[in-house]
């Protein structure tokens, strides 16, 4: 496993996070807790030592599996959850107010079954709260030791100025990029430089598309999310434009004895040296397929292959 230090802080995680958002057990299709609590502790025994999830991953259920999963490993990983968004009253609301990150806080903690968070992370701004106001609750937080460090999640470009003022203060932002998503590469490079924070990327496999086991006749069910028309990945010109890069990716694979998921990867490992990747996992079989991505490199024909098929 590859390790690096997050920027302002003395985090150490692995490049490779297993992300929480498939143990939420909603919209990914068939998931057990049996499974994922077993692909928990493959991650473990793999030497991944991050975990992302969010309040709102199957409402809470995702916080829950992965604190139980974690039992007494919890003192040598690094726990990453977030706050911000609101669901109910059959709505879905944005909330960066000091009084909400106090509650979710309290509840995620309850949930994880822990007394602290190491990187509490803003999950999406609510184009209300000022950011000197959101920076003042959670370093009330900090203050109470309920959390470690915080940081950012769907940031643009244009937030850099307002942010700036305050480098430092957030440590990490995470934002969609993979070889199936590629439109925010350069302004994650501009935030990772201007406002001097560690990219962690999701959707890393392009939400299953990277891991070369799906065709253009692939169907999902009414349970999984990728069966509606936002996960573009899994539809129209997007996806037959996947299965290409997909193509590329098989060769690639294949030369270097590896399999297609640890393509997709290895890809984000070595064009953002800094990153770390979630990829959300199912069941062990596939944390395996995934740790694979780790302690190798794309020679530079393999790099410029990707970089043409997926710019
Ligand atoms: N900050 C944010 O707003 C935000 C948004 C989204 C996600 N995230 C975080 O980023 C993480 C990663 O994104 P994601 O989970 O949405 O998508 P992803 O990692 O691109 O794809 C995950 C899916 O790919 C399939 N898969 C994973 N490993 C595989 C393997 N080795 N072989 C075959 N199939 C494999 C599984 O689904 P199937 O087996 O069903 O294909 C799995 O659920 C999330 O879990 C979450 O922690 C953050």
């Amino acid at each position: 496993m590859e390790y690096l230090v997050l920027k302002n802080s003395d985090l150490k995680v692995s490049r490779l996070c297993m992300g929480g958002c498939p143990m939420g057990g909603y919209g990914w299709g068939d998931t057990r807790e049996a499974e994922l609590t077993a692909a928990v502790h493959t991650a473990l025994d793999q030497g991944v030592t991050m975990f992302d999830t969010a309040d709102t991953y199957g409402l809470g259920q995702s916080e829950i599996t992965l604190g139980k999963a974690l039992g007494s490993h919890r003192k040598d990983v690094v726990i990453a959850t977030k706050f911000g968004v609101r669901v109910g009253g059959g709505k879905t609301t944005y909330d960066n107010s000091p009084e909400w990150i106090k509650t979710a806080c309290d509840a995620s903690l309850n949930r994880l079954g822990t007394d602290y968070i190491d990187l509490y992370q803003v999950h999406y701004r609510d184009s209300k709260t000022p950011v000197s106001v959101v920076i003042d609750a959670l370093e009330e937080l900090k203050k109470c030791g309920k959390i470690r460090y915080f940081g950012l999640s769907n940031i643009y470009e244009s937030d850099i100025e307002e942010l700036k003022p305050f480098v430092g203060k957030f440590i990490s932002f995470q934002d969609e990029y993979s070889l199936a998503c590629r439109k925010n590469e350069i302004q994650m490079r501009s935030i990772a430089e201007e406002l001097q924070m560690n990219p962690m990327t999701w959707g890393s496999l392009g939400q299953g598309i990277l891991t070369g086991k799906y065709t253009k006749e692939s169907t999902f069910g009414a349970d999984d999310r990728r069966s509606r028309d936002i996960y573009v990945n899994f539809h129209g010109d997007k996806l037959l434009k996947n299965l290409e890069i997909v193509d590329v990716m098989k060769e690639i694979a294949l030369k270097h004895n590896k399999p297609v998921s640890a393509v997709a990867i290895r890809f984000i490992l070595d064009y953002f040296p800094d990153s770390v990747v979630l990829c959300g996992a199912k069941r062990p079989s596939q944390v395996l397929g995934n740790v694979e991505g780790a302690d190798w490199h794309l020679d530079k024909e393999d790099i410029r292959k990707l970089d043409e098929v997926s710019k």
